[in-house]
């Protein structure tokens, strides 16, 4: 062994030194697209908060207001008279306000029964005096609040029997 090879060199060649200067090059440049790419991709939630969550960001923006699509040809289920009665009559009737005759105080209701069940439902779909039409809920069918007449009805022996749906409307022909 020479004096000179002394110290193993690793670049021996002119090869070994493009290849060692290229490197020198790539090699940096490399883990810093690597560092970048992971910097400004993905999702990582900001430090201390998940604002940026995804699910965050569309509650934010999400609309003021949603509407609702109902099918207007669906069959509406028409409820009970009781049904009806809690959630729209009872307000009203349970304790007798604004002068309304109070559910099942028969005192109250007898000279009304009188009118029979017809004017009654009149009465209660189109409003009398200080009762609203439909108890204020417009929402509500004739048959429901006919049904509920006769719930109230019944609560004060009078002999009324709630009314059927009517007949569903015969499909529409197919066309020929
Ligand atoms: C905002 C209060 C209020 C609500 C809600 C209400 N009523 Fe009445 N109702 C009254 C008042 C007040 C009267 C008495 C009116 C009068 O004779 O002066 C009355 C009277 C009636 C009468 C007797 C009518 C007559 O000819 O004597 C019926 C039947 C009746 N209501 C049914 C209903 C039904 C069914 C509902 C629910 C769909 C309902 N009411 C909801 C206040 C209300």
């Amino acid at each position: 062994m020479s004096d000179s090879n002394e110290h193993e060199l690793l670049i021996k060649t002119p090869k070994q030194l493009i290849v060692a200067v290229v490197a020198a090059f790539v090699v940096p440049i490399f883990i810093i697209v690597l560092l970048a790419n992971y910097v400004s991709t993905g999702n990582k939630p900001g430090a201390g908060s998940n604002a940026q969550a995804p699910e965050s960001v569309a509650e934010r923006i999400k609309p003021v207001g949603q509407i609702e699509f109902v099918d207007a040809n669906a069959p509406k289920v028409l409820k009970a008279g009781m049904d009806v009665y809690n959630q729209s009559c009872g307000a009203c009737h349970n304790a007798g306000a604004a002068g309304a005759p109070k559910f099942g105080d028969k005192g109250q209701w007898s000279a009304r029964l009188s009118q029979g069940f017809d004017t009654l439902v009149k009465h209660a779909v189109g409003g009398y005096k200080a009762m609203p039409a439909k108890g204020g809920n417009a929402d509500l069918d004739d048959i429901e609040v006919a049904r509920a007449v006769a719930y109230m009805g019944k609560e004060v022996g009078a002999n009324f029997k709630e009314p059927e749906a009517p007949a569903p409307a015969a499909a529409p022909e197919a066309a020929k």
